[in-house]
């Protein structure tokens, strides 16, 4: 497995580009399951989780062209195999989302039941839930989740209320919708701006669907979709981890390629804590930190508010902060796993349920740790980059999974970052159940 070595304490300087969002990414290609007609999709980013992504639609009997690294060209006029595999669904668990489109298209789909993952039980009852409501029969059957539509083999629209706010839940059902009998309207939808993405590729493919990116979405459902040209938009996460490592390494990044407007939340709050961020053009920011910065409490929640996937690196900020800061995370249960390795590097973090306490600003030593998963690692690379001497960071194969080349990226901004390649093993074949956190 491999690892990183970073030895801490250059400032970062110079210019970064933000690549394509990857849960933008696996919605949209889960998408091209909905047409025989080819779905072209550009600036996919270079990570694992695509590659994986990938696998299960050729494994499923698609065929994927690569005209150019960020692009797939989809075709997925033969469809044989109506099942995501446990191997699969067990390194990512964003393969539930070809659940929708092939119970819509095929009338029938077998999807293995995500278990546990690292960060919290994340069950999926509420897509299942919400298929049965679209008319589907669901049963468990060893371990999958079996799904058929009712007899004529369509699904028929209704109402649908969230009883909590899921993204991919959203995304699963608004793909099933389109090809339902119907209206069918989402009640307290996710808002994210992955779901107005994938919105407007199911729109270009001839879906009519109303209301992306609000708490309410109506979808009538059309008698078949056909192909699209579709770019996938930045990933505001990324975009929020370069902030950040500007920030905590007191250097300057110009980060190009992002879109600002969709990590206000981020934005708002960095700068309360003293982070100056200026928008340059609308796809680029610039980030420093010349004066000293001041802990502030953050909590996590759905968007437009800030987002869980940011809590990680939130904290290592917050341990080089003036104050203490109570992180509150609201969204998953069990996701400070990142604080115990923070805390071995000299952070002074307690841990009190869905709280996190930060005191700082403490001085981080570098040592060997372990990612647990991806936004962690991103915490645990930013914690290395301020540490005094030398980190190795373990299992990175978590950040490989939605970071494209992180630490190419970094180095070439100035930081003393490192992969150390342990054996042929790939990245993912060491993944467990445990490792499927998005
Ligand atoms: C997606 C993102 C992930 C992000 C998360 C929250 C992808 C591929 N992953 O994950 O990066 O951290 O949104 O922004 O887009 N829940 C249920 N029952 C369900 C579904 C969800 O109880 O059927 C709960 C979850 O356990 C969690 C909360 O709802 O507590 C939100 O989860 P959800 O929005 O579904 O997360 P994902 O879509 O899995």
């Amino acid at each position: 497995m491999d690892k990183f070595r970073i030895r801490g304490g250059n400032p970062l300087k110079g210019s970064v580009s933000i690549s394509g969002a990857k849960n933008s990414a696996l919605p949209c290609m889960a998408a091209s399951l909905l047409t025989p007609e080819t779905v072209t999709l550009h600036n996919l980013p270079y990570a694992r989780d695509i590659i994986t992504q990938r696998r299960l639609l050729e494994d499923l009997g698609a065929t994927v062209l690569t005209p150019e690294l960020r692009t797939h060209k989809i075709n997925a006029s033969h469809i044989e195999i109506f099942e995501a595999p446990y191997e699969l669904v067990k390194t990512m668990r964003a393969s539930v989302l070809a659940l929708g489109p092939l119970l819509a298209r095929f009338g029938k789909a077998k999807v293995s039941l995500p278990g546990g993952c690292a960060i919290g039980t994340r069950p999926i009852d509420l897509h299942l839930k919400g298929f049965e409501q679209l008319g589907a029969e669901v049963r468990l059957e060893a371990g999958n989740v079996v799904a058929s539509a009712p007899a004529g083999g369509r699904l028929k629209g209704t109402e649908i209320r969230f009883e909590k706010v899921t993204v991919t839940g959203t995304e699963n059902l608004m793909m099933a919708a389109t090809l339902a009998r119907g209206t069918t309207v989402l009640h307290n939808a996710a808002c994210e701006p992955e779901i107005t993405d994938l919105c407007q590729l199911l729109n270009r493919m001839g879906a009519r669907v109303r209301g992306g990116g609000t708490p309410t979405i109506e979808i009538d459902g059309v008698e078949a979709l056909g192909g699209a040209e579709h770019t996938i938009i930045p990933d505001r996460i990324e975009t929020g981890t370069f902030i950040v490592a500007a920030a905590i390494t007191g250097g300057e990044l110009e980060i190009k390629d992002c879109r600002p407007e969709h990590l206000s939340s981020v934005i708002k709050k960095l700068t309360e804590v003293g982070v100056e961020i200026e928008e340059l053009n609308p796809s680029t920011l610039r980030a420093r930190s010349k004066r000293g910065l001041k802990s502030h409490d953050v909590t996590t929640e759905p968007y437009p508010q800030f987002p869980t996937d940011m809590q990680a690196q939130y904290m290592a900020l917050m341990t080089q902060s003036e104050g203490r800061s109570v992180i509150a995370e609201t969204v998953f249960e069990n996701r400070f796993m990142h604080a115990s390795e923070l805390q071995r590097m000299g952070a002074r973090i307690q841990l009190q349920g869905r709280l996190a306490i930060v005191d700082g600003p403490t001085p981080l030593t570098g040592a060997p740790i372990q990612a647990s998963d991806l936004r962690a690692s991103a915490s645990l690379v930013l914690a290395g980059l301020v540490a005094r001497g030398e980190t190795i960071i373990d299992r990175v194969y978590h950040i490989d999974r939605g970071y494209e080349k992180i630490e190419a990226k970094l180095r070439a901004v100035g930081a003393d970052i490192e992969r150390i390649r342990e054996s042929v093993t790939a990245p993912s074949s060491g993944a467990t159940h445990q490792d499927a956190a998005a």
